[in-house]
C-alpha cells in the first residue's frame, strides 16, 4: 500500500509559514496585494478563485478581483493589466484561464510585469525557469516539487513520465524535473504504446483532466503517483486523473483528490505573492 501525500496538510504548515512572513510585511507597513483578473462566467474558475481568496484572507494578503464581462475587447483587458503594472500597491497579478477565445491570453500574459507575474507564465519567467534561474516558478509543478521535497523523493536519475504537455503544468514540470537530474519523458493525445512509458516511469505524474484514466496495469511497482487532474465521476464525485483505489496497492507514493496537488497549488501561488512583494520592497 502506497504513503498518501497529504498535500491538504502540507499546504497547511506552508501557509503558516507564509503568514508568519506576510506579519513580517505588514509589521513594516508592507500590505501585501494579489490582483485577481477573471474574464466571463467560467463556474470551474469561479470556485478556484474563490479557493484563491480564502488562501489569501487566512495569510493576511489583500485579495483584489476584477470581473471582466465576456464581450470585453482585448484592448481593454490589456489596459487594465498595464494598470495594475504601474501600481506599486500590487505586488502580484493573476489572470485566471480560460479566458473566451476570441481574447489574445498569450500577449495578456506577455503583459503582466515578470515582477509580479505570480503565476510564472510571462515568456521571461517562462525562459528563467528553462535556464534554472530564479523566477516564479508556476504554482502546479511547483507544489509537485515541494512535495517531492517534503517526502524525500529525490529525482537524480529517476525516469519521470508526464502525461499531459499544457503551459500550466506538463511544460513547466518538464523543466523543474530536469532540474533536479530526472530524465524525464513527456507523453500527450498523439503518443503511441503510452503504456510502455508509464511502465517505465519510477514518478508518474499526470495532468490531463481524464477521470481514472491511469488504471493500475499502466504503472510500475513501487512508482511515485502524481494526479493532477479534478474531475467529476459519473456520481459527481471528485476524481483525479488516476484510479486511486487499484493504483494505490502499487504504488510507493500517491497523492489523492482532492487533498493533494490541489492545496499545494494555491500555497505555492501565495509563496509567490509574498516573494514578489519582498523583492519589491528590498
Ligand atoms: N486555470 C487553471 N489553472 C490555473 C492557474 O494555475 N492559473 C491561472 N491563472 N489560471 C488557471
Amino acid at each position: 500500500m502506497a504513503t498518501i501525500i497529504d498535500g491538504k496538510k502540507l499546504a497547511k504548515e506552508y501557509r503558516m509559514k507564509l503568514k508568519s512572513r506576510c506579519d513580517d510585511l505588514k509589521n513594516k507597513g508592507i500590505n501585501p496585494k494579489l490582483a485577481v483578473i477573471m474574464v466571463g462566467n467560467d463556474k470551474a474558475s469561479q470556485v478556484y478563485v474563490k479557493n484563491k481568496s480564502k488562501a489569501c484572507e487566512e495569510i493576511g494578503i489583500i485579495f483584489e478581483e476584477y470581473l471582466l464581462d465576456e464581450n470585453i475587447k482585448q484592448e481593454e483587458l490589456i489596459n487594465l493589466i498595464e494598470k495594475l503594472n504601474q501600481d506599486d500597491s500590487v505586488n502580484g497579478i493573476l489572470l485566471q484561464s480560460p479566458i473566451p477565445s476570441n481574447l489574445d491570453i498569450n500577449e495578456a500574459f506577455q503583459k503582466i510585469s515578470p515582477n509580479k507575474d505570480v503565476d510564472g507564465f510571462n515568456p521571461l519567467n517562462v525562459g528563467k525557469l528553462a535556464l534554472n534561474q530564479d523566477t516564479f516558478v508556476s504554482c502546479t509543478p511547483y507544489g509537485i516539487m515541494k512535495m517531492f521535497e517534503a517526502y524525500n523523493v529525490d529525482l537524480t536519475g529517476k525516469n519521470v513520465t508526464i502525461i499531459g504537455r499544457s503551459n500550466i503544468v506538463g511544460k513547466p514540470l518538464i523543466q523543474c524535473c530536469l532540474n533536479k537530474n530526472a530524465t524525464v519523458t513527456v507523453c500527450h493525445s498523439k503518443t503511441k504504446n503510452l503504456k510502455e512509458h508509464t511502465q517505465n516511469a519510477d514518478i508518474l505524474i499526470v495532468a490531463i483532466g481524464k477521470a481514472k484514466f491511469v488504471t493500475e496495469d499502466m504503472v510500475k511497482d513501487g512508482a511515485v503517483v502524481i494526479d493532477v487532474g479534478i474531475n467529476r465521476d459519473e456520481n459527481g464525485k471528485l476524481t483525479g486523473d488516476v484510479d486511486f483505489e487499484n493504483v494505490e496497492k502499487k504504488a510507493s507514493y500517491i497523492t489523492p483528490v482532492p487533498g493533494g496537488v490541489g492545496p499545494m497549488t494555491i500555497a505555492m501561488l501565495m509563496n509567490n505573492v509574498i516573494k514578489a512583494t519582498e523583492n519589491s520592497k528590498f
